[in-house]
């Protein structure tokens, strides 16, 4: 699953670079018996299989390094966001645990640092939301994009991004707005901060409670309700 992810684009050019290492490991490679199981029926009854704790806990103390924070992928975490991908690329050693099955034995949530969610909504396993994470982490570490790249992004200033446009300035009857051809840095800046509040206020209203606005985004977001 994960050899897309490493062997394309810009995660591809990161690991060449050396700005980030990953490794993959198997824990199934850690079980005892002659059938490699990793997982198990469920004490009490019930449906599906749950997975144990002695692959998977032999499989991470091999890997654990006093650096290492460990982190369990599950619907049940914190769910992801732009924060906490910043927050994650300042860690040294990140150890994603995924599991490819219904459910963790209770006693392996002893041995974790955090519980992540890619959002509320259940997959086959780990794997494509650790890969999620992965590469929101990737991209914002040092020389895996130009670091002018994310300062836009949208999140990184509790907002949406502006629309964007490039060539050519017309395209079936549609205009690039005239401001944007303008060269005109500070009215483009204040364009894009602008638009970058309408779209929020329309799409994702709930971004904009509980924020602290500066006097110049007060004006605008005055100027875009009178207009709405
Ligand atoms: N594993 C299964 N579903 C998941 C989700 N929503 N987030 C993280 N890991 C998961």
């Amino acid at each position: 699953m994960f050899e897309g992810f490493l062997h394309t684009s810009i995660i591809k050019r990161a690991i060449e670079k050396g700005v980030v290492e990953v490794e993959i490991h198997d824990f199934r490679e850690f079980a005892l018996d002659r059938h490699k199981s990793v997982d198990d029926t469920p004490y009490g009854g019930g449906q599906g299989m749950v997975l144990m704790c002695q692959p998977l806990l032999d499989c991470l103390k091999t890997i654990t390094t006093d650096d290492s924070l460990v982190i369990l992928m599950s619907p049940q975490g914190q769910t992801f966001s732009q924060k906490m991908a910043v927050d994650l690329s300042n860690e040294k050693h990140i150890i994603f645990i995924c599991g490819h099955y219904e459910g963790f034995d209770e006693r392996i949530r002893d041995y974790v640092d955090m519980e992540v969610s890619i959002g509320d909504y259940v997959l086959t396993g780990g794997e494509l939301s650790s890969m999620v994470i992965s590469d929101a982490i990737i991209r914002l570490l040092h020389g895996a994009i130009r670091q002018s790249s994310h300062e836009d992004d949208s999140f990184s200033n509790g907002l949406l991004e502006y629309p964007q446009y490039t060539h050519p300035a017309e395209y079936d009857g549609t205009r690039v707005p005239e401001v944007l051809l303008s060269g005109h840095h500070e009215n483009i800046r204040k364009w894009r901060l602008k638009e970058s509040l309408r779209r929020t206020m329309i799409r994702r209203p709930d971004l904009l409670e509980g924020r602290t606005f500066t006097e110049e985004e007060l004006k605008l977001l005055e100027e875009i309700k009178e207009n709405y």
